[in-house]
């Protein structure tokens, strides 16, 4: 774990404005030229000056104690998702448990994809405690339907797209913890925001081929978890 204080991690990814716009903070709704609708542990005082911080990169403005209090809902990893229009600052990462993710090439053809084999990435992750992360910390949690299988056609884009969800399962945003839509299960190992298709042959359930925008979907929602092309040359 970094050494820096959740003030330190908001502040690296911060311009200073120096007179607030007279709009609202959309994390507090209060006016950004007044203080922080936040109160609670955690908060410190602010000085009036860094009362309102400019995120960077795509500009979008807050009160600086709210992004502070959104930095310590989530799990700390030191960066930081602009909650207007979900920029990722720094390397987001997720609350995946312990678990396992391999693949290997099947020579068959997926419906849609006639001219290339199959990926099949197979998810391992057993049941256990949930940890600090959580939202049940020290309660058990299930796993259910484990070993996961899914398909990629082994074509060009599959594969690319293959480099980016190992770069995913190594940021634990593949799977996370918390209620299931499908079963109304609590505290049990659920997918995360990365559609996979978990159907071969068939598409009975809607996660099946064919679907020509599969890989597309799958790749602006590395995107929206700040996974890019370039992730997958450097990892
Ligand atoms: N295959 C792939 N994705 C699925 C499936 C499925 N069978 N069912 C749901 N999803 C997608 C949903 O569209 C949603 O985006 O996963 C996301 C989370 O849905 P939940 O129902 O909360 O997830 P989870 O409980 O993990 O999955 C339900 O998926 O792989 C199967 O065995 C698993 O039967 C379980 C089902
Ligand atoms: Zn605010």
């Amino acid at each position: 774990r970094k050494g820096k204080t959740p003030e330190e991690v908001v502040k690296k990814y911060l311009q200073k404005v120096k007179s607030p716009p007279e709009e609202d903070c959309t994390i507090c709704m209060e006016p950004l030229g007044g203080p922080s609708g936040y109160k609670g542990p955690g908060v410190g005082p602010v000085s009036k000056a860094e009362s309102v911080g400019r995120l960077a990169q795509c500009g979008h403005q807050y009160h600086f104690q709210c992004l502070v209090a959104m930095y310590n809902n989530g799990n700390k990893d030191g960066s930081l998702q602009c909650p207007t229009c979900k920029t990722i600052y720094g390397v987001k990462t997720g609350n995946q448990p312990a678990g396992k993710m391999e693949y290997h090439v099947i020579p068959h053809s997926l419906p849609g994809h006639p001219d290339c084999k199959t990926i099949r990435i197979i998810y391992n992750i057993p049941p256990g405690i949930q940890g600090p992360e959580h939202p049940n910390p020290g309660k058990p949690f299930t796993a259910r339907g484990f070993p996961r299988h899914c398909y990629l056609p082994d074509s060009e884009r599959g594969r690319k797209v293959l480099r980016l969800l190992l770069v995913a399962w190594d940021r634990r945003l593949i799977f996370s913890v918390g209620t299931s839509s499908t079963t109304g299960e609590s505290d049990t190992v659920i997918w995360n925001e990365v559609h996979h298709k978990t159907e071969f042959g068939s598409n009975l359930t809607g996660h099946g081929f064919p679907d020509p925008g599969h890989l597309d979907n799958v790749l602006e929602e590395l995107r929206a978890q700040g996974i890019t092309e370039e992730d997958a040359l450097v990892e």
